[in-house]
């Protein structure tokens, strides 16, 4: 650690909370220079949703690199993008009646969201971007415009402008109807409100502390959008790949997105990727107006390719099943244990967490965690809400175990 201490930008932050030299992952374990196992309940923020060095993933990339596939492509057209561009089509589009150009960004979640908004600009000619409080969608200039937390956008240094800011879904209260609010703002021409370009939302707010949208807010905002001539940004950069249970978030709630960004476990076991989502009316781009030199991570393409063959796997969907009723039931025990330091339960599928009524007991319970060798963080505007994140396919019985650790180490407080 004392390498990372010295050389590395102060900038890093997860290395400060689990403070020890990783140096081999498998599944949902992480394994430390001295052979500790720890439990990963963070998953790469998401992006080894198959779990660490998956072995059909691995052995795809493997083969790949043995046969000198083309690594770097640019956007050229390879055999490892055809072959992901056809497995997305026949897997996810095809099986849920959708019908979307894909469009391939640099390979972060950032990079995605920037591609998003500038096409919802382009598309509508408008400049101002709704997005909503506590969303995190990156921290490039345009993403980070439309995140709201404080401290993240105070280090721009420069203004971020063009975003208005919107109350998510119960922001206020479970009565507050923030969609007739925002229809009432962008209806009235003396308001101040220009229309928006684009409303960009997470179905569940990550960073934000795993605030769930409703079905008939998505509903809702999707109506709004429709009746303003603006496009609906669905972020499904963390919720999406199966996190809440299905492959996008919001695939059961029967809206169209204009335009769906995904990142993270789209690159199958944590290799950079991130691809846009648009719908055939919205793909105006004019050849090359946007790009980015590391749109082609072929080995991400080949990885993407087969985490995406587990949406054809009746195990896989099953295991995803039963370990979402493992953490629903083995989060309201807890909860109902301690009502004093815990308000409630929050998120959907295995993206779920415990909300605390002092933050500085989250903080205090992921510390006691570590110490007994899992990893996870807290998310939430005051770092509330301790956040549970596993890989989709950890062991139901070690998930079960690593609650009862959990339950334990608030008992502790
Ligand atoms: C919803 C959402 N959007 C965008 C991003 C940004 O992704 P990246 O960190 O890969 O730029 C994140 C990252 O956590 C996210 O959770």
């Amino acid at each position: 650690m004392s390498a990372v201490e010295r050389i590395e930008s102060n900038v890093r932050s997860y290395s400060r909370g689990f403070p020890t030299v990783f140096s081999t992952a498998k599944g949902a374990l992480l394994y430390d220079e001295a052979g500790n196992a720890y439990v990963d309940l963070l998953a790469g923020a998401g992006s080894v949703n198959y779990g660490h060095n998956d072995a059909r993933i691995k052995d795809a990339v493997v083969e790949y690199l043995l046969n000198d596939g083309v690594v770097q492509g640019l956007d050229l057209a390879t055999t490892a993008k055809v072959a992901f561009l056809r497995d997305f089509a026949r897997i996810v589009l095809g099986p849920r009646g959708m019908d979307y150009r894909i469009q391939f960004t640099g390979p972060t979640g950032t990079n995605a969201v920037e591609a998003a908004l500038k096409l919802a600009r382009k598309a509508t000619g408008r400049t101002v971007v709704a997005s909503f409080t506590n969303g995190f969608h990156g921290v490039s200039l345009g993403a980070l415009a439309a995140t709201g937390n404080d401290f993240k956008r105070s280090a721009a240094g420069v203004s971020l402008n063009d975003v208005v800011r919107l109350p998510f879904d119960c922001y206020i209260d479970g009565n507050f109807d923030s969609i007739a609010y925002a229809r009432q703002l962008f209806g009235d021409p003396s308001s101040g409100y220009a229309k928006p370009a684009a409303f960009i939302v997470e179905t569940v707010q990550g960073e934000g502390g795993l605030n769930v949208a409703s079905e008939a807010w998505l509903r809702g905002l999707q109506a709004l959008a429709t009746e303003l001539g603006a496009l609906l940004i669905i972020d499904d950069i963390q919720a999406g790949c199966g996190r809440t249970g299905t492959f996008f978030s919001f695939e059961r709630f029967g809206i169209q997105p204009d335009v769906i960004c995904l990142s993270k476990s789209i690159g199958g076991n944590g290799l950079p990727m991130a691809i846009v989502l648009i719908a055939p009316k919205y793909d105006i781009w004019a050849p090359g107006e946007h790009n980015g030199t590391f749109r082609g991570n072929n080995l991400a393409f080949v990885a993407a390719r087969a985490a995406l063959s587990y949406w054809e796997d009746a195990h896989f969907l099953g295991q995803l099943d039963d370990n979402i009723q493992v953490m629903d039931l083995g989060l309201e025990a807890v909860l109902k244990k301690h009502p004093k330091l815990l308000v409630r339960k929050k998120g959907r599928g295995l993206f779920q967490g415990i909300e605390f009524a002092r933050p500085e007991d989250a903080l205090r319970v992921r510390a006691a965690m570590f110490d007994r060798a899992v990893v996870m963080e807290m998310s939430g505007p005051r770092g509330e809400v301790l956040k549970l994140m596993p890989p989709l396919t950890i062991p139901a019985t070690l998930l079960e175990r690593t609650i009862k650790l959990i339950d334990e180490c608030i008992a502790s407080l």
